[in-house]
């Protein structure tokens, strides 16, 4: 396994794409409401991307290994849908959630982030597990320091994910990024500690847990792409791509409207100061 270092300057191309995807993140929120398609938010930032970031939209056309082209230029997983879903005609209704991935290329460098997104009025259970995906998120991402290794990562989602009753999708998993979109490691978001790749500084990778309010079981649906729970129970995303730094881990998916890590996870900040 070869995992790519990158210098000073290749981390200030990351973190301004990083930027940029959060950007969009912020730019497509409003526009999450009832009534809305898929498809008019993925023209959205479609056209956000080409015509105001001027950054290209790495989903369209993306067709890794096995797959078919994938034809729109962010991905749309609504319920019980659990990641890679193609925008199109479906309406969104009150009470659906949704998350929103999008990446962004800027000067050949890539920024890849996604967020959920709750359509009006969302039943507390959904909420909750959007909630505690996020907070899933940040258990792995507190992990990231030089030394460390990606069983810490996987296993602090997990054991959090799974300790608030819910399942971690085993297929999909983050993953290395830089000049090209999916690169070694692999980040599983499961695992066990002191096991597998030990970080180092310069390395970037993403960390984007799946969590099923229900069995972890996923299938593929016949467009090729969109991925669903098996039992049709509810899924929830969240993604943010990290670099490793001398000390920790700087998180470079950021922007205005990020929202702020956990409390657990400032007051550790904190308590260091
Ligand atoms: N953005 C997804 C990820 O986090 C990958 C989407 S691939 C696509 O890795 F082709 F579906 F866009
Ligand atoms: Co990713
Ligand atoms: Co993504």
């Amino acid at each position: 396994m070869t995992v790519s270092i990158k210098s000073a300057e290749d981390i200030a191309g990351m973190r301004v794409a990083g930027q940029l995807a959060a950007e969009l993140l912020d730019y497509i929120t409003p526009f999450v409401k009832p009534g809305v398609t898929t498809n008019e938010l993925d023209r959205l930032c479609h056209d956000y991307q080409v015509n105001v970031q001027h950054s290209i939209p790495a989903p369209l056309n993306y067709a890794p290994g096995g797959h078919t082209p994938y034809p729109k230029s962010i991905c749309t997983s609504v319920n019980q849908q659990v990641c890679h879903g193609v925008p199109g005609d479906r309406l969104l209704k009150n009470g659906d959630i949704i998350n929103i991935d999008v990446t962004v290329i800027k000067n050949g460098w890539h920024g890849d982030s996604s967020r959920m997104y709750c359509v009006g009025n969302v039943a507390p259970h959904a909420k909750r597990l959007c909630e505690i995906t996020w907070q899933a998120m940040w258990h792995g991402i507190e992990q990231v320091r030089p030394d460390a290794t990606l069983g810490d990562v996987g296993h602090a989602i997990q054991v959090f994910a799974e300790a608030q009753g819910y399942n971690i999708v085993r297929e999909f998993c983050g993953h290395g990024i830089g000049r090209r979109f999916h690169e070694e490691p692999q980040v599983l978001h499961y695992g066990r500690p002191g096991t597998g790749l030990r970080l180092q500084p310069g390395m970037i990778f993403t960390i984007e847990p799946m969590i099923n309010a229900g069995k972890r079981d996923i299938r593929q649906m016949g467009d090729g792409w969109t991925i669903v729970t098996k039992d049709r129970s509810l899924s929830a995303q969240w993604e943010h791509t990290i670099v490793v730094t001398d000390t920790g881990y700087e998180v470079l998916t950021v922007s205005a409207a990020t929202p702020a890590p956990p409390a657990f996870v400032t007051d550790k900040h904190a308590s260091l100061a």
